[in-house]
């Protein structure tokens, strides 16, 4: 089964910070959901993925939203319209959109960078949303990035064991970047399986020391037999890529554990 065909059976399982928190989606509808000049002319808006919060935002009556994702499985499994704008979802890939020059007043993504094939991928991925941005429109983006300074998975484990970590999910996000390259490197998913059981013996004793379901914990299990790499940039190294192509405006660091690795930027298209 494909990466992404796991995932969207697994979506109901993914807790914070992979997905976006209320703190996020506040920041979001402040800062670019409420524009006044969305009062003139609603936007046209560019969602990419299918993340279900953010479709869900309070657009302005009148807008067009248009969710571009690459898998089949997670528009069938996952994909959900909104109540009162116009919104569909057709398969793409960002870093091809099947859509016109300057098509959209707002692009909003969740994690996207961190799928896109290293520096030249990422490289390639905002060129391609400015190319279909308009000329003053906006790019939101929550970004994954890894702290400057790494942890080793050593450190993970140590507070783990030690029961400091909010939940599951943010335990996988520091091991995958705790087991990450360079952003040339990356990091391969199936890695955190095989290291889970370097420090692991007795799942069940993890279990109940965290009060995490079992049923989570199996999930880095999924990851075994993928291919699938992940990049996280760090902020610096994602800033130097975005602000190639558009200007940056904002940046929301949120207080949720782990949301200093998980901001949102917003930059502008000149
Ligand atoms: C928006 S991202 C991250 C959303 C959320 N934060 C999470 O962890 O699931 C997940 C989605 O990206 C889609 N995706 C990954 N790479 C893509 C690409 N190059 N083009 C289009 N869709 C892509 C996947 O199919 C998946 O539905």
């Amino acid at each position: 089964m494909s990466h992404w065909n796991q995932h969207a059976r697994q979506w109901r399982k993914i807790g914070p910070p992979l997905r976006p928190q209320a703190e996020d989606l506040d920041f979001l509808t402040h800062s670019i959901v409420n524009q006044p000049r969305f009062t003139q002319k609603p936007p046209d808006i560019l969602l990419l993925g299918v993340t279900p919060e953010i479709t869900g935002l309070p657009w302005p009556p009148g807008s067009r939203l248009l969710a571009v994702d690459q898998s089949e499985a997670m528009i069938r499994e996952v994909w959900s319209p909104h109540p009162t704008i116009l919104s569909n979802a057709v398969r793409g890939k960002w870093c091809q959109l099947p859509t016109d020059n300057h098509s959209f007043d707002l692009i909003v993504g969740d994690g996207c960078m961190t799928l896109m094939d290293a520096e030249q991928g990422m490289l390639r991925f905002i060129s391609e949303l400015r190319r279909v941005l308009r000329p003053g429109g906006h790019l939101a983006l929550r970004l994954f990035v890894r702290p400057d300074v790494p942890e080793s998975p050593g450190q993970v484990f140590t507070e783990l064991e030690q029961n400091r970590i909010g939940n599951f999910h943010i335990f996988k996000w520091r091991l995958l970047m705790a087991l990450h390259g360079t952003l040339q490197e990356g990091v391969t998913v199936s890695q955190a399986p095989d290291c889970w059981r370097q420090f692991v013996a007795d799942d069940d004793r993890i279990s109940i020391c965290t009060g995490w379901e079992k049923t989570t914990i199996v999930t880095l299990e999924a990851y075994r037999n993928s291919t699938a790499r992940y990049y996280f940039p760090t902020l610096g190294e994602a800033r130097a890529i975005l602000s190639r192509y558009l200007i940056e405006e904002r940046i929301c660091t949120p207080s949720y554990e782990l949301g200093d690795r998980c901001p949102t930027v917003i930059y502008r298209c000149p």
